[in-house]
């Protein structure tokens, strides 16, 4: 049983933790890492499986969070992850526990992460189109990220969320058609403004298609209406008028941030805890919990931290700094 809740001084409760489980991927994603790549963590300086899970453990016996989501950099490049699902499961079978990743390892790993107990998916794609991939994601694997989907969904990884991150020029004539394979397939697809969270520091604000001008395209052909969701979420999401199965969702970070309903929490893959994307600051846990403090002290440290969970990012504003850490460094 949770003994208390992560409360901010602003009075939101944390109780969405993400985990980072590495800071590498084998994509380039021209909104998050540079073509050449970062310079990588050293492994000793990567949480260890144990450590995660300690982690996880006082966040769910002790904090009541029910919600864990795994991210990366790109989760499935770290050796035997679907170890690390069985062990977070393990700690309560009835966890929600999800993931957010690139799909291209999904052929080989959807079956095991299914029977370790990862209950839901979200599979980034931005574009239809090979030649497009490969301006975003800077990759030539597109062909292995659509079946690497056709994967998760043959192994009941469902429903499935499609990420896709809308930029100006590049992948901004395609939400139609992604609406349409929402329409189809059945699948979830969020609409996510880009941020600046990007390691080439291109952000402008030129370049966010506001979720607004999405919507008024995709309901020119296919009407919405909005699902009201018991809590709200960062996600604004809509079923298909004509009652097909999928649905969309818009993520809003920039256009109409939701700062003021956040409840989450997040562990970068060297064990920081970060209490918002755009932080400037992290609560470093590794070196504490290496150095053999009690899961009190421990407790402790992420109770003040939590507290002091900035009011909100500034992106637009006067004051708006930019994360020296990409997305890929601070996990989705
Ligand atoms: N802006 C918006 N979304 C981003 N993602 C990565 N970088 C950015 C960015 N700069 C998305 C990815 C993935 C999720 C983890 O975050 O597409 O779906
Ligand atoms: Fe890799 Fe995801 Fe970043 Fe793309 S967005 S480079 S898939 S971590």
């Amino acid at each position: 049983m949770a003994s208390h809740r992560l409360v901010d001084s602003y009075g939101r409760v944390a109780d969405d933790l993400r985990i980072s489980v590495t800071d590498r991927c084998n994509f380039r994603c021209i909104y998050c890492m540079p073509a050449e790549g970062l310079k990588w963590l050293a492994r000793e300086d990567i949480l260890r499986y144990e450590e995660i899970v300690r982690l996880a453990r006082i966040f769910v016996e002790r904090y009541g969070v029910r919600t864990i989501r795994i991210t990366g950099g790109e989760p499935l490049v770290r050796v035997k992850l679907e170890e690390l699902i069985g062990m977070i499961n393990a700690i309560d079978p009835t966890l929600d526990i999800t993931m957010t990743t690139n799909g291209v390892l999904l052929r080989q790993k959807a079956l095991a992460l299914r029977d370790a107990g990862l209950k839901r998916i979200n599979i980034s794609l931005d574009t239809l189109h090979m030649d497009t991939f490969k301006d975003m994601a800077r990759s030539d694997a597109f062909d292995r990220v659509m079946d690497g989907i056709t994967a998760a969904r043959e192994a009941g990884l469902w429903p499935i969320k499609l990420n896709m991150v809308v930029m100006k020029g590049h992948n901004d004539g395609e939400v139609v058609d992604f609406a349409r394979l929402a329409h189809s397939e059945g699948y979830e697809v969020r609409f996510i403004e880009f941020m600046p969270l990007d390691g080439d520091n291109i952000w402008t604000n030129e370049q966010v298609v506001p979720s607004r001008r999405i919507q008024e395209q995709i309901e020119d052909q296919f009407p919405l209406e909005p699902v009201v969701d018991t809590r709200p979420g960062p996600a604004t999401r809509y079923r298909f008028a004509d009652g097909a199965v999928g649905g969309v969702g818009f993520i809003s970070s920039v256009s109409q941030a939701f700062c003021t309903t956040c409840n989450r929490v997040r562990l970068t893959a060297e064990g920081g805890l970060r209490t918002c994307l755009f932080s400037l600051h992290e609560t470093p846990l590794r070196d504490l919990m290496r150095s053999g403090v009690s899961d009190d002290h421990l407790g402790s440290v992420i109770e003040a931290a939590i507290w002091r969970k900035e009011e909100g990012h500034l992106i637009n504003k006067p004051g708006f700094i930019k994360p020296a850490k990409s997305m890929s460094q601070i996990g989705g």
